[in-house]
């Protein structure tokens, strides 16, 4: 049988729940409230490739280019010195123009990778465009292309959707995608109770529990459940 690759995503902590990390070319959904870390997650896992010399794509529907390079930039990472050097390709989408552009983002996508080599995808978040559109039919049968074009890349994706009462909005792509995360973050009083699930990992034998993680000056890191109890 075929050794199964593993992509390290970079988040610290997650990989030894899942084997060693993402399934190389694989697309996975990290799904989660606002604030719960999706942007960020993202950022930590082009970084990774980008440390090991992959060429990485950001395409971003919500953020500007420059917010989340400064959003990058609030934890060291100079992605900017990427993007520059052209191993960091970063698109920004106007969801208002997504109706038309989904369809060639597909093309864009293909086109990329090929030209640019490149290894990791970030796509965050494809919630946003979906709620310009008034036909659903639509948008999901573009998102289940864009799915299965970013599978066919041969790239290991990250995409990332806003999850309202703890669900994603749109359940199709769950079915689609080869993983889903889902981030939770609990506020309580002062507190922020934040914490990461694998809910499913095709190939993978994965930890099931929900695991508290906290954002380090080094970014996202995912603890152990017995860690909570020690002070
Ligand atoms: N430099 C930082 N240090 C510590 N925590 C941070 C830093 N930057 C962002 N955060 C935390 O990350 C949260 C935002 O994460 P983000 O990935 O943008 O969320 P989402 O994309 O899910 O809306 C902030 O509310 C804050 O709690
Ligand atoms: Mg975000």
């Amino acid at each position: 049988m075929k050794k199964i690759e593993r992509v390290e995503t970079g988040i610290g902590g997650l990989d030894k729940l899942i084997q060693g990390g993402l399934v190389k070319g694989s697309a996975s959904l990290v799904s989660g409230g606002t604030g719960t870390g999706k942007t960020i997650f993202c950022c930590q896992f082009l970084k990774r490739g980008l440390e090991k010399g992959e060429s990485c794509l950001f395409i971003t529907f919500e953020e500007s280019v420059n917010d989340i390079l400064g959003d990058a930039a609030s934890f060291g990472w100079d992605l900017g010195r990427h993007v520059k050097s052209g191993k960091l390709v970063f698109e920004y989408v106007d969801p208002l123009e997504a109706k038309t552009r989904l369809g060639s983002i597909d093309e864009f996508v293909k086109k990329t990778v090929k030209e640019k080599k490149i290894a990791r995808i970030a796509i965050d978040s494809i919630s946003v465009f979906g709620l310009y559109l008034a036909d659903h039919y639509e948008f999901r049968k573009d998102l289940h292309k864009l799915l299965e074009t970013l599978k066919g890349t041969g790239a290991t994706s990250v995409l990332t959707a806003e999850a309202v009462n703890s669900s994603t909005r749109f359940t199709i792509e769950e079915f689609v995608a080869d993983a889903l995360i889902n981030l939770y973050g609990l506020k309580i009083g002062e507190g922020n109770f934040r914490s990461l699930q694998v809910v499913k990992m095709r190939r993978t034998r994965h930890a099931e529990d929900v695991f508290p993680f906290e954002f380090t000056k080094t970014g996202i890191v995912v603890k152990s459940k017995e860690s909570v109890f020690k002070t």
